[in-house]
């Protein structure tokens, strides 16, 4: 058996960030990741991190990379009926920018700033039982099972971890929604077709083009939850986002070139409510997801773990709990807009199953509503951009 101060199972953003930002404070963890270290530092994500992530990542000293490498956006546009409208978002939300940088080119940095502190991550660690009264992790981790006793237990392990499983049914009330969406998510070796994001709205379904850097572009189609792969061919794909994205500029051309990488993600919102239970604290997908439509989810995670670090800090420092029973409410109240922005940008945005056509003006309206007005606009800026952190 072995000790520490806080168990954190799963090293993603928020694993990872909670780890750092408790080695600053001088407090011990055991940071177990069942996968392997090639599984996580590969695996592409979304890219886009409010202007609030960065901020806490360089004041922590983790974006020195980040800082050399990243694309910094000020605006995204918004593609309907042909015509693009841009968002002066950094404009319209008090000089807040937007950075693109894949999130598992975080999670390397994120990684090796953990073992420069000499401080314990373990791969292929698979965490097999979480008890939150005697906080205790079982895991598994070359072949031979182990207890990971602790003060705090950090469920950072996503939507499919053992974690929020490990807690009894009825502790914790679920709000959740399905979408009867999915999104084909295609890296592409090829410079991006715009300066900016671009959010298509189209008869035959939402598409979305974003990038990864002056060379790689990374692209979204709306698909069926049930779509076969296997259908999407690489020239199916790129016929698709061809007439997706298309636009009544002659100027206008889609680049294309060799697919990297090719994937079908469901969405769904998600969200438990209290995140905790006992001396088990939940962060990040673990807790809640959103629809990928405003790329949040790694934002949230963050804005997580920097309140746990606080509120941990406190109970180590002065015995207080206070911090501690206040975690899930403080975090839930961001949760809960980022959801409501996620799911509205969703709406606005994604062809219905049926094409319903009274749905479809009320859709057009409100991007003729939000790419018109200064109001509407603004809103939908100072969400994008990430309202402040708590
Ligand atoms: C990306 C993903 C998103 O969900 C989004 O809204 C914008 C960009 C991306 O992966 O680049």
């Amino acid at each position: 058996m072995t000790r520490t101060q806080v168990a954190i199972v799963g090293a993603g953003p928020a694993g990872l960030v909670l780890a750092h930002l408790l080695h600053l404070r001088g407090i011990d963890s055991v940071v177990l990741e069942r996968h392997t270290r090639e599984h996580v530092e590969r695996r592409i994500l979304a890219g886009v991190l409010e202007h609030g992530t960065v901020e806490l990542l360089t004041a922590v000293g983790l974006a020195d990379r980040l800082h050399r490498e990243r694309m910094v956006h000020h605006g995204i546009e918004l593609l309907f009926e042909g015509v693009g409208h841009r968002i002066p978002l950094t404009e319209l939300a008090g000089g807040r920018e937007l950075t693109i940088y894949g999130q598992h080119e975080l999670v390397k940095d994120l990684i090796a700033a953990r073992l420069a502190t000499g401080r314990p991550l373990l791969f292929s660690a698979e965490a097999s039982a979480v008890s939150s009264d005697e906080p205790t992790v079982t895991f598994t981790h070359n072949g031979q099972t182990q207890e990971l006793r602790c003060d705090i237990i950090a469920g950072c392990d996503g939507y499919h971890g053992v974690s929020r499983q490990s807690i009894p049914d009825g502790a914790l009330t679920v709000y959740e929604r399905e979408y009867p969406h999915a999104w084909l998510g295609v890296l592409a070796q090829t410079k991006p077709s715009s300066d900016e994001l671009i959010y298509a709205y189209h008869d035959r379904g939402f598409a979305l083009h974003s990038m990864r850097s002056p060379e790689i572009t990374r692209l979204y189609l709306q698909v069926r939850p049930d779509e076969p792969l296997d259908e999407w061919p690489d020239e199916r794909i790129w016929g698709e986002l061809r007439t997706r994205l298309d636009r009544a500029d002659p100027g206008w051309r889609l680049h294309d070139g060799p697919i990297l990488e090719k994937s079908v993600a469901a969405m769904r919102s998600f969200v438990v409510d209290p995140m905790r239970h006992g001396r088990l604290f939940l962060a990040g997908d673990a807790a809640h997801i959103v629809p990928p439509t405003g790329a949040k989810g790694l934002n949230l995670a963050v804005a997580d773990v920097k309140v746990l670090a606080e509120a941990i800090q406190a109970f180590y420092e002065g015995g207080r709990e206070d911090l501690l029973d206040a975690y899930s409410a403080t975090c839930l109240g961001r949760v809960w807009r980022v959801q409501h922005f996620s799911w509205w940008m969703t709406s606005m945005l994604h062809r219905t199953d049926d094409g319903d056509p009274f749905t479809r003006q009320l859709q057009l309206s409100q991007l003729r509503y939000v790419t018109s007005s200064t109001a509407a606009a603004t809103s939908l800026a100072e969400n994008y951009v990430g309202l402040p952190l708590p």
